[in-house]
């Protein structure tokens, strides 16, 4: 597909027919994530496909946001591995882990993987729930798929602002 035919295509996915993604589209998408950049090339995400009764559990003891997706990718990032920036405001670790996570998506709308980024969940709750390293950070849950019949883009999908409001030339 087109890079701009993938950009537009993305939408986010709230209702999902309940296959597993493809191994062949999963790997296309995990690629995409491994070929992101990442400060110093540090490479700090560290990714989790949940596919497992038992795993999914764990994701919805923590959100009621899956709708019905039955391969769900945590991005998480380790922090002892991000790179902290001069002045020591910030680190790489949630843009290095954002840039992944962005990458996977667009890899997912290029395969004709539906998806959804999701963040209303408390991070710490689900660090503990799937049992991760004290050391990693959860990121994003990303819901993959095959949308539902009859499932397509709400209505803000296409509701998005002008240029002029956004960008400012200096
Ligand atoms: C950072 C981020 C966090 C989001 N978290 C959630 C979420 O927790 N639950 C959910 O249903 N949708 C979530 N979304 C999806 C947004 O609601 C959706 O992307 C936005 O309304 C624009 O719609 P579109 O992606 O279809 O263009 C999230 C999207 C982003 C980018």
């Amino acid at each position: 597909m087109e890079f701009k035919e993938v950009v537009k295509n993305r939408y986010s996915c709230k209702k999902y027919d309940g296959r597993k993604v493809d191994r062949d589209q999963l790997q296309k998408i995990l690629e995409a994530g491994r070929l992101a950049p990442t400060a110093k090339n540090l490479q700090e995400q560290r990714i989790y496909v949940i596919e497992s009764e038992e795993a999914l559990a764990k994701v919805d003891s923590v959100t009621p946001c899956r709708y019905g997706a039955s391969t769900v990718v945590a991005v998480a990032f380790d922090k002892n591995r991000v790179f902290t920036y001069p002045g020591e405001k910030r680190d790489s670790g949630i843009e290095d882990a954002t840039i992944v996570a962005t990458h996977m998506i667009l890899a997912a709308a290029d395969e004709n993987v539906d998806s959804c980024w999701i963040n209303f969940f408390d991070p710490d709750q689900l660090a503990k729930a799937l049992e991760l390293p004290e050391n990693e950070e959860i990121l994003m849950l990303m819901d993959l798929g095959y949308a539902a019949e009859g499932a397509g883009p709400l209505e803000n999908h296409t509701s998005r602002k002008e240029l002029e409001e956004t960008v400012s030339y200096l």
